[in-house]
């Protein structure tokens, strides 16, 4: 018998403003078209004023933990990936933790910019097996439209604001990778490419700043990293691509998640696909696809799901599990 982390419920938070491409139109040189052909993103949701990372994290964490059919007391950790927490300290999680009614817990935030909920998920993992907590709230949440710079439009027109989350149990298992739960994770960061993908601000350089990206080059990272970290992940767990049911990207752009796919040997119908809707929205485009893709009744119970990420840092990896 061995200890495996189980989803037990998910939920996701998008603010109601919708953004169209076309709205960019008008103070940009771009067009719906170019977007589209480019990122395959066709709208975005953007928080609005007032509206901060913790407020979106904290609606989907009480959506997972309801699906999970918990109070929030019920929780020994939370774990939240994020890079726009709202304040410098304290975490965007300890938010999170007063809103959902949990003083009994612990809460941190990771910081593994688009990579992070992948990130949280491996940690919150660890801290199960590890016998340091039986149920871990893990969070992706963003508001990425506050680190905007709108003049660029080679980014602004690229991400969007939201949050999504799981709730993880342990469970004992006979450690058969037919059992629900958590099969394998793969992490990597590399910070030679620290200038491709950066906020060129933070607190001690006593300025906010706002997301600079070398698109072209995180693109060619994206498609050998993504590919290669999802591989190395399912030979962790002992499977192949055959194995896979749903592969469950970070949604970037549509030719990454189509070109790594194709790399993987998974057909894009097995593919769960949010960017049209929802753009980059960093930590959360994992969780959020989760969600969506189990509300769209693609992603079943007992489902196997590979979830791969790439974002700043480099930072990059993959989560393989049983739904
Ligand atoms: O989540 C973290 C990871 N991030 C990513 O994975 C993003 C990775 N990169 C990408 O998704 C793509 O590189 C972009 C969508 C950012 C750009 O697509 P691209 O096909 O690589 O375009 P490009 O940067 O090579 O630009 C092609 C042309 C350029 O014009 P010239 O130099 O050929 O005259 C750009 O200036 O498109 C121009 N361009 C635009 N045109 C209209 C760049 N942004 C826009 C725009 N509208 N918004």
């Amino acid at each position: 018998m061995t200890i495996r982390a189980i989803v037990r419920g998910v939920g996701h938070y998008l603010p109601d403003r919708i953004v169209l491409n076309s709205e960019f139109e008008a103070s940009l040189d771009t067009t719906d078209a170019w977007i589209k052909a480019r990122s395959g993103i066709e709208r975005r949701h953007f928080a609005a004023t007032g509206q901060t990372t913790s407020d979106l994290a904290t609606r989907a964490a009480k959506e997972a933990l309801s699906d999970a059919g918990m109070d929030g007391s019920d929780i020994d950790a939370i774990v939240l990936a994020t890079s726009t927490a709202d304040l410098t300290f304290p975490s965007a999680a300890t938010m999170v933790q007063h809103n959902i009614g949990n003083n009994t817990g612990y809460a941190f935030d990771i910081q593994a910019v688009c990579a992070g909920f992948v990130f949280a998920l491996s940690n919150a993992n660890a801290l199960i097996l590890s016998g340091q907590a039986k149920r871990v709230l893990v969070i992706g949440a963003e508001t990425f439209s506050k680190i905007m710079d709108w003049t660029d439009r080679g980014t602004c027109v690229l991400f969007g604001d939201g949050a999504g989350a799981l709730v993880l149990e342990a469970t004992n298992s006979a450690d058969n990778p037919n059992d629900r739960g958590i099969l394998a994770t793969d992490l990597n960061s590399d910070g030679t490419y620290g200038d491709l993908l950066y906020v060129d601000g933070g607190v001690s350089t006593q300025n906010t700043g706002m997301l600079r990206m070398q698109g072209k080059e995180v693109f060619r990272h994206a498609v050998e990293k993504l590919a290669s970290t999802a591989t190395t992940a399912l030979e962790k767990a002992g499977l192949s691509h055959e194995d896979v049911d749903w592969v469950v990207p970070h949604q970037a752009n549509i030719r990454i998640i189509q070109s790594t796919a194709k790399k993987l040997g998974v057909p894009m119908e097995r593919v769960v696909v949010t960017v049209q809707d929802h753009g980059n929205t960093s930590a959360a485009s994992i969780p959020l696809a989760l969600s969506v893709g189990k509300q769209r009744n693609q992603i079943k119970c007992g489902d196997l799901i590979v979830t791969e990420a790439i974002g700043g840092g480099l930072a990059w990896g993959a989560v393989v599990l049983r739904w």
